[in-house]
């Protein structure tokens, strides 16, 4: 099966988990802070949290906020629920506002008819890698007193306006799970310039603990810690950072390729009547976590998608909107017919494999396959 993500390991790689294995600190040691200060160089941002998973780091970027319970947060539907889990986890409301039809982001004008008195923040993701309109985004923020919360998950490597994904909003998330630009094997961070919400992003991510293992260790050290607030086990492995390290020194290559394969997919799709291709914006710099396309409306998408399975590449489905899951049908039920965009998006919708391993057998034969189909 060619699989529509896949992470790229290479030696390099492997020798840097097999050093830690054979080292001392196989967690809360020093490769985490060496993790984390590259995660700042190659952002530009001043701090980054690293934790077990892009689901936790979303859970206490959202807790740092300190909001008060029952406050309501618009979000994009149109995402992984873990987007709007995390909300749930600290008592808050999603809110989901209606997406774009080009980039599939959340829409600017729905945000602004959906703020009401209970509104705190906004939390928009980056869908497929293509940063939302964060200047409009920020404007909407600043009239109304919210916080912006990045979910960029999907668009690490990606840029804004010139700028590296990862200092424009309040918190920036971010996930390194095998899919994604770089992995971890599971893992994420939270990237923000704000020296007190990463002070409590670390408490958060280790207990509420103010004093970590390596700081209570050695002969000058004193055995005393305070749990000042309710934290969780949030902590990434040494061995999973000394990954994210080598991962990162590749991340440029990892996204050129991703580029590449775009720019291959455009060329050789573009007449194919039946596909509408996806569009980048001229102020940005997309990092093409996935590659999507929609069908056109005589197209059955389930039939292409069971087509495309049996000759044996994995198309998938990004994504089936948060409300339609069972669990958001009894808690927060809302009526599909709101939001038209979303609903049509999502039956048309369908991913084709994007990672930087691709060979290019594998490519024609992904192309050839979709336009024999019909
Ligand atoms: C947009 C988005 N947010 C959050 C997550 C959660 O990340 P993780 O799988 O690292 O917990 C994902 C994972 O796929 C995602 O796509």
């Amino acid at each position: 099966m060619i699989p529509y993500g896949k992470q790229a390991i290479g030696d390099d790689d492997i020798r840097a988990v097999v050093e830690v294995l054979h080292s001392d600190w196989i967690t809360t040691g020093p490769k985490i802070a060496e993790f984390e200060q590259d995660l700042c160089r190659y952002t530009g941002c001043r701090h980054a949290a690293a934790v077990n998973s892009g689901t936790s780091a979303l859970d206490i970027a959202v807790q740092s906020l300190s909001l008060t319970k029952g406050s309501e947060v618009i979000t994009t539907p149109f995402t992984f629920v873990a987007s709007s889990n995390c909300l749930l986890y600290n008592g808050l409301k999603p809110v989901w506002a209606e997406i774009t039809r080009d980039t599939r982001n959340i829409d600017p004008e729905d945000i602004r008819r959906k703020i009401t008195n209970k509104t705190k923040a906004i939390l928009f993701v980056d869908f497929a890698g293509h940063p939302c309109d964060i200047k409009e985004l920020k404007e909407i923020a600043e009239e109304n007193n919210l916080y912006l919360i990045q979910d960029a998950c999907h668009s690490l490597g990606a840029e804004y306006q010139g700028r590296k994904i990862g200092t424009q909003s309040d918190l920036t998330v971010l996930s390194f799970h095998p899919v994604k630009h770089i992995t971890t094997g599971e893992g994420g961070a939270v990237l923000t310039d704000d020296q007190n919400l990463h002070e409590r992003l670390l408490l958060l991510r280790s207990h509420g603990i103010d004093r970590d293992a390596r700081s209570r260790y050695g002969p000058e050290a004193s055995w005393a810690y305070d749990m000042k607030e309710l934290g969780r086990n949030y902590r990434i492995t040494d061995i999973q950072a000394a990954l994210g390290i080598t991962q990162l020194k590749k991340l440029d290559g990892f996204v050129e390729k991703r580029i590449d394969i775009a720019r291959k997919y455009v060329s050789a799709l573009k007449d194919v009547s039946w596909i509408s291709l996806p569009v980048t914006h001229p102020n940005v710099k997309h990092s093409w976590h996935l590659f999507t396309i929609i069908l056109a409306d005589h197209v059955k998408r389930d039939e292409f998608f069971t087509y495309m399975r049996r000759k044996n590449i994995g198309v998938n489905v990004h994504y089936i909107p948060v409300y339609h899951h069972t669990y958001y049908r009894k808690t927060i039920p809302v009526n599909d017919n709101d939001f038209p965009v979303t609903e049509d998006v999502f039956n048309r919708i369908i991913s084709l494999p994007m990672y930087p391993g691709i060979t290019d057998d594998e490519f024609s034969y992904v192309v050839d396959t979709i336009t024999s189909f019909r």
